[in-house]
Order: structure tokens, then sequence, then C-alpha cells
């Protein structure tokens, strides 16, 4: 529910911290979302009077609207389903998405036409709908943080209404580099430029992604940053304290003796290695060819056979669209097609598991030999730090080259092009074949490379920047 004063902190973002059910009885169930938001705003304390504005999201977020049901310190908006669908499916998750992680088959796509128009229309209508609330909810001078791509218009309609207010933009998924983002029509990526624009402030994960939007800016608006927008880097880091204490509870300790149990014993007696990757299905993260790596790995090095075993959980995302839910269906093809080539009655090479488990995904990091991290393009990816934070006796990490992450973690990985599979391959090996101390040692620095800029940190950090 909105509070009665004006809020001198904001954030929007299109997912809130809370959901709503409606469950058989009619009555309201809330669940609460976690994340580096989260956490970050709970930082500033609830004296602050922060306001987090988010959009309702499913029917039982919009009857808690219209019920008044709410949480003090969230206003969820009720925009217009269809509104939201094509903002939220159409724009955001199809063409912004794919342009930014460079998912196109481009023979055929992306087809930018009246359809996409009509979708733009509403991406408009829902953009300023958080505009008009935040100019709404804000104190005089307030802080605003607008959060990510699904909100690029945001800033540019929000200083429009109350130029007073102090804005920042912030960018959670990779930029796209000139050429790529150029596949949309000029005045679209004009139009997402601009409204970045209308922020005192746009941050990055990292400063690959903010010298891209910059790029971007200069082959599309002409030199120079034209509204004096100031450009951040924020790097976001794992939660280390959260981290530690979740994963040493005892739903996760059971968790850890079902899936040592599952993975099972060599044949003289020793633990199998895992190969631990978790991800939200999403097309960016390169499962599939993960997936083609470790085939590769057991055929053409026979000895890993009966002694490894990959440990894939891939949760659901997005599931309304198409495409999502048939990358799901090839996951979950060939895990299928590699077991039934090369396992054996002892072995089942792939446990896939694509039911989301909080507590299980913690007990897999904790016992990790390898963590497989590979993302066509990820805007940071937190696993790759998390794991090495969570890790019991050490764990190797393989990392994309393309996730954000790289940039602090590089060094201490073993590191792949996520499209060259055989190289995968190759990592795999060297990671399953490293020392144990070098693996301990190696932990160790990424442990602390991941958690350098806590979640807490990182919200504040964007704050006092908005106030120099
Ligand atoms: O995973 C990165 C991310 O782009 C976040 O910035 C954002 O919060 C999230 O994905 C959006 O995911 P969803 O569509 O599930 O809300």
């Amino acid at each position: 529910m909105a509070p009665t004063q004006a809020a001198s902190v904001l954030v929007a973002s299109n997912r809130g911290p809370i959901s709503y059910d409606v469950r058989e009885d009619g009555s309201l169930h809330a669940k609460r979302g976690g994340g580096g938001l989260v956490s970050g705003l709970s930082a500033i304390g609830p004296e602050t009077g922060a306001l987090w504005v988010c959009s309702a999201l499913g029917d039982g977020d919009r009857e808690a609207v219209r019920r008044g049901v709410g949480e003090q310190g969230v206003r969820m908006l009720d925009i217009d389903a269809d509104v939201h669908a094509d903002a939220y499916n159409g724009i955001a998750n199809s063409a912004l998405w794919f342009v930014h992680h460079m998912l196109y088959q481009t023979p055929l796509e992306p087809v930018f036409d009246a359809e996409f128009r009509r979708q733009w229309a509403s991406y408009e209508t829902y953009n300023r709908a958080f505009a008009e609330a935040l100019a709404e909810e804000a104190a005089p001078g307030a802080a605003v943080l607008v959060q990510d791509y699904h909100l690029t218009l945001v800033p540019r309609m929000l200083r429009e209404l109350r130029p007073d207010l102090r804005i920042g933009h912030f960018s959670h998924t990779p930029w796209a580099p000139p050429d790529y983002f150029r596949l949309l029509p000029d005045d679209i990526a004009a139009q997402v430029l601009g409204g970045i624009l209308g922020a005192d402030r746009a941050a990055f994960l990292t400063q690959r992604w903010a010298d891209a939007f910059t790029e971007c800016c200069h082959a599309v608006l002409g030199p120079g940053i034209p509204s004096g927008t100031r450009i951040g880097v924020h790097g976001l880091g794992a939660d280390a304290d959260f981290l530690r204490e979740r994963s040493h509870r005892p739903d996760v300790a059971e968790r850890m003796a079902e899936l040592r149990e599952q993975i099972g014993t060599t044949a003289d007696g020793k633990p199998r290695q895992a190969i631990v990757r978790v991800d939200r299905t999403e097309l960016s993260k390169n499962i599939v060819r993960g997936l083609l790596a470790y085939r590769e790995l057991l055929t053409d090095r026979p000895e890993w056979r009966e002694r490894v075993v990959h440990v894939a959980f891939a949760y659901p995302s997005r599931q309304d669209l198409a495409v999502y839910r048939d990358y799901m269906a090839e996951v979950e093809r060939l895990a299928e097609e590699i077991n039934s080539q090369y396992g054996t009655p002892g072995w089942t090479p792939v446990l896939l598991n694509m039911k989301d488990d909080f507590a299980r995904s913690l007990a897999s990091y904790r016992l990790a030999d390898v963590a497989l991290v590979n993302p066509i393009r990820d805007g940071m990816n937190l696993v790759a730090k998390e794991m090495p934070v969570v890790s019991d006796d050490g764990c190797v990490l393989v990392l994309s080259r393309e996730a954000g992450a790289y940039e602090e973690l590089g060094e201490d990985a073993i590191t792949v092009n996520p499209y060259d599979v055989s190289g995968t391959a190759r990592a795999l090996h060297e990671a399953l074949t490293m020392p144990l101390d070098e693996r301990a040692e190696r932990t160790k620095r990424l442990a602390a490379a991941a958690t350098a800029l806590p979640p807490a940190q990182w919200f504040l950090d964007q704050l006092n920047a908005l106030d120099s």
C-alpha cells in the first residue's frame, strides 16, 4: 500500500518484491521475492520511507491491488493485462532482451512491422504509468532509481513531469554493441537511448556494458552524451552473509544428502565428481551447448564415464513465450539423449531438474567440483559469484568470457568462448583434473572478488552517486 507521506527514495521495477496468489477459498497468499534489490533496499532502513513501485504481474497481484491489500513501502500498479503483456513479453523480453543478448537468428528475424509498432505503443503506455505514479509519490528533490530494460522510457517521461527529482537508471542486462543495437528501427533506438538519457545517471554492471551504451549514443544520436547524463558502473556482488547462513540450514543439508546419493560413487568407492550448473532457463544461458560440451567430454575422454555427473538445474522462466518453452523442451530432450547414450544401471550422466528449489540449488553449490557458467551473454551472472562463496571444499569455475562476472572473476576461472563446444569440453576436462590445492586457492580468491560489492553497498553507492 502506498505510504501516506511522499517518499524521498523510490525504486521502480517491473517485478516487485512481493507477489500474490489467489487461493481456492478466495484468500490472497503473499510470496516475498529475494535478490539484490530487495537486500539492497533493506540497507537504507524503514525510517527513510522508501517506496518501491512495481507492476502487478498476474491475476493474484491484480486482485490484491483491487482489494487494497499491500505492503507498507510497495505500490503495485494495476496496468491493463494486455498492455502489460505487449510491453513485457512483446517488447522487453522479445525485442530488447534479444537485442542486448544478441539472440536473433537474423535471416528470418527480427521483423519490425505494424504488430511491433502496436506493441511499442503499449510499452510507451506502460512506461508512462510508472512515470506518473513516481511523479505522484515522490517528495520534492527525491531520488528515484529506475531499473532495467522494461523501463527505458521512464527517466525522460519523469524528468518532464518532475524536473526537481534526481533520477538514476540501472541496466541489469548487457548492452548491445552499436551494429547490433541498430537492428532496432532508428526512431525506436533513439527513443530508448533518449529515454535513459533523461536520467542524471545511467549505470551498468560492468565497464563493457557502459562503454557499449556510450558507443550506441554516439552512433544513433551523434557525438557526445547530449543531456550531460553521467555514466556509472556498479558490479553487484554476492550477499555472502545471507548465503553462508542460508546454505547451512537443515533443509540444505537434507538435499545435499539426497544429491550425494544420486551422484553416487565410482567403482573404487570414491564420490563421483559433479559439474554443476544452476540457471533460470533463459535463451541466453546456453544450457544446450553446455550439454553438448559434456557429451563431447564423455565421447572423447571415455575415462570420465562413470566418474562424473552433470547436475543441471534449469528452472522455468518466461513461460508465456513459446520460444522459451521450446528451449526448455530441447534441454530436456538432449539430457535424455545423453543419458540413454551413455548411462549405465549404476550411473546417470545428467541429473536434470526443472523444478525450482532454492535449498537444493544451495546444496549443489556446496558440493560442486566444477561450476559451469557459460552464457552467450549475461549482464553479470550471480551464480558465478555465489558458487565459490558457498562451496565447501572449493570448486573450479568454468566461465564464459561474455558474462559480466568475467570482468571480476576471469583471472581465477577457466575461461570459455560460449559458442565453442569443443573448447568448453576441454575446459571441463581441465577443471576436473585441477589439483585440489590449486582449486581451493582459486576458490578463495574468487569468493573475495565475488563479494567485493555486497547488495546493500551496491544500492547505497548508487544513491550516493546521485547526490554528488
Ligand atoms: O536476470 C537478469 C534480469 O534481466 C534482471 O535484471 C531482471 O530483474 C530479470 O532478469 C527479469 O526477469 P523476469 O522476466 O523474470 O522478471
